[in-house]
């Protein structure tokens, strides 16, 4: 079970950002994710929608511990993403739109390859 409680990101504005923006509204940071609130319960697929930087990706990166929250938390499985960093990522399998593969390797290398980099018993 996932649960997100008043989730917020605030990221600091790039220059290339503060070009683009020029002097209207926050100059200086984005809101990428604003009081997000969910459960996804054990069992059903959920399905995250929105338009471009809608914070989807950030929200994910959030997820799978590879951002901390500005506000708000996180529990996977109970455990909490900030404080429990690694009880989160032994539970989770996170594959993004730019993960690298390797070419020379075989998908069954590959998912070993991955899985001793993540302590996973082979016997499994
Ligand atoms: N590292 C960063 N620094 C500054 N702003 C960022 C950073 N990452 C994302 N943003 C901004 O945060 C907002 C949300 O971005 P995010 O990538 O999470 O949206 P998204 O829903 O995944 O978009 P897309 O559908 O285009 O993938 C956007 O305004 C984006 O420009
Ligand atoms: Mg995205």
């Amino acid at each position: 079970m996932i649960e997100i409680k008043s989730l917020s990101k605030r990221y600091k504005l790039t220059k290339q950002q503060k070009r683009e923006r020029g002097t209207s509204g926050d100059t200086k940071h984005v809101d990428a994710v604003k009081d997000l609130n969910l459960i996804c319960k054990p069992g059903r697929v959920f399905t995250l929608l929105g338009p471009n930087g809608a914070g989807k990706t950030t929200t994910l990166r959030m997820i799978a511990t590879m951002l901390h929250p500005s506000s708000g938390e996180i529990k996977v499985a109970g455990f909490d993403t900030v404080t429990q960093g690694p009880e989160v990522r032994r539970r989770l399998g996170f594959l993004t739109g730019g993960t690298g593969l390797y070419d020379r390797l075989t998908a069954n290398e590959m998912v070993k390859y991955y899985a001793d980099l993540n302590g996973i018993d082979s016997a499994i």
